[in-house]
């Protein structure tokens, strides 16, 4: 039986008179084994009391944005941070126009545009109010943004008049809540492995061999993977990004312990490398910092060469080889062929080539950028993909992923048609 159990909902309480129905929402939700925590914007208050939703969430319940007490003891990054969902029930026709258009003036908008977290709102409002092109232009905006919209419904009003505004009926609210953590998605029940970011390899304590990559294409496909349903885990270099949603992220510092990590990982069905690892380290590493050496040649540092991860992985006998191995090829010339001939010599299905060095601007083509132009690359086809963002490409690349995975309905690995 599916229910809400280790499930954390923040529902966000607009004034109009549907708050009522709001309080058996939080019944209806705790019922069902899921956590409420509840803002309750100052409209909301007129209609129901804070005593009342905090006795039916056993929850403190926040309320005003300056407020020291609500701040120190939850601040509104935490609050929404702390989610699996938010839900703004009832929504009034001013909360979805300050949701619309970006305002952070009480702590239920702060929240809503501070938060990373997938939202719903169930719309309540006059019927003349939610026809206004106004109204119905601010609910486009954010159903573009991915908000899901639950009702409004039709009915008879409070305000006497009939029409559509009603907010939906809270077991409505609750089942759209429901199918929003147990709908199968496109990569349910898979498993991902992600390689992301640099690595740094050390030469003394203080001083390593690393290279530019910021993680932000890894982290992208990382995150989107697990949008479309994968549980994903991310195996990471150094980098300043924060650890996607929804994914387990490992911190590694060099090659040998990104393989190490990697291996823990498995079994997965699918294994993407976007990470730039160093492909040699130092053949020792100096206890004590170097010294500069007056007027001698500088210090002779030898190297030796890491593991390849992508070619290890792919390398990898079955059942314990991921189905689908991915890798990425960052060249600074004969791209296309080049990235080929990594696919082969590596051993991995499909590789995305990306041409990296200097841009016009002076500046590295991909390394640290939030665009990028690749080339997807099979035994079969290359596919140029427009220069982009990454978290575009990230999205493609898991979408190419779901589709190779229903094509060949998880058996051998084969080359994408072309879109
Ligand atoms: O992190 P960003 O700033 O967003 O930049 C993105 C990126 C440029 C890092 C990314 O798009 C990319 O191209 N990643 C691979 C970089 C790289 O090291 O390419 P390569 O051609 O040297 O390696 C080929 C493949 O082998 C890669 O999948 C790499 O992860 C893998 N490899 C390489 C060496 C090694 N020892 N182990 C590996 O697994």
């Amino acid at each position: 039986m599916q229910d809400l159990t280790g499930k954390t909902i923040l529902l966000v309480i607009s004034g109009g008179i549907a708050a009522y129905k709001s309080l058996e929402l939080i019944r209806l939700i705790r019922k069902a084994g899921g956590r409420v925590r509840c803002i309750l914007t100052k409209g909301g208050a007129q209609f129901i009391t804070p005593l009342s939703v905090a006795a039916l969430s056993e929850e403190p319940v926040y309320e005003d944005l300056f407020s020291l007490k609500d701040e120190t003891e939850m601040g509104h990054i935490r609050l929404s941070r702390e989610a699996d969902l938010i839900l703004v029930a009832p929504a009034s026709a001013n909360m979805i126009a300050k949701m619309a258009h970006g305002m952070a003036d009480s702590l239920a908008a702060a929240t809503l545009l501070a938060t990373n977290k997938p939202v719903m709102i169930a719309p309540a409002m006059n019927q003349m109010m939610w026809a206004n092109p106004a109204t119905q232009a601010n609910i486009e905006t954010l159903a573009t943004r991915g908000i899901t919209l639950i009702g409004p419904t039709s009915g008879d009003m409070a305000c006497g008049e009939t029409g559509l505004g009603r907010m939906a009926e809270p077991e409505e609210i609750l089942g759209a809540v429901m199918g929003f953590f147990y709908q199968s998605k496109p990569l349910s029940g898979l498993s991902a492995l992600v390689t992301s970011g640099p690595t740094y390899e050390p030469l003394d304590p203080v001083r390593f061999i690393g290279n530019r990559s910021s993680g932000k294409q890894g982290h992208a496909i990382a995150a989107s993977l697990a949008a479309q349903g994968a549980d994903v885990t991310l195996v990471t270099g150094p980098v300043s990004l924060p650890d996607p949603q929804g994914v387990k992220t490992v911190h590694v510092e060099t090659a040998v312990e990104m393989l190490d990590a990697c291996r823990q990982a498995l079994p997965a069905d699918i294994a993407i490398c976007a990470a730039a690892v160093s492909d040699w380290s130092a053949a020792a590493v100096l206890s004590q910092k170097i010294k500069k050496r007056g007027d001698r040649q500088p210090p002779d540092i030898k190297l030796k060469e890491n593991p390849d991860i992508l070619a290890a992985l792919a390398g990898l006998a079955t059942p314990k080889r991921p189905k689908l191995v991915i890798g990425f090829a960052a060249e600074t010339e004969n791209l296309i062929e080049a990235a080929a001939e990594k696919r082969r010599n590596k051993g991995c299905d499909w590789i995305i080539a990306n041409q990296v060095g200097p841009a016009d601007d002076g500046m590295e083509k991909v390394f640290g950028r939030d665009e990028n132009h690749v080339y997807l690359i099979t035994d079969q086809t290359t596919e140029e993909w427009q220069k982009t963002s990454k978290q575009a490409i990230a999205d493609k690349l898991a979408d190419y992923i779901a589709r190779w995975f229903t094509e060949t309905r998880q058996t051998q690995p084969a080359p994408m048609a072309a879109e």
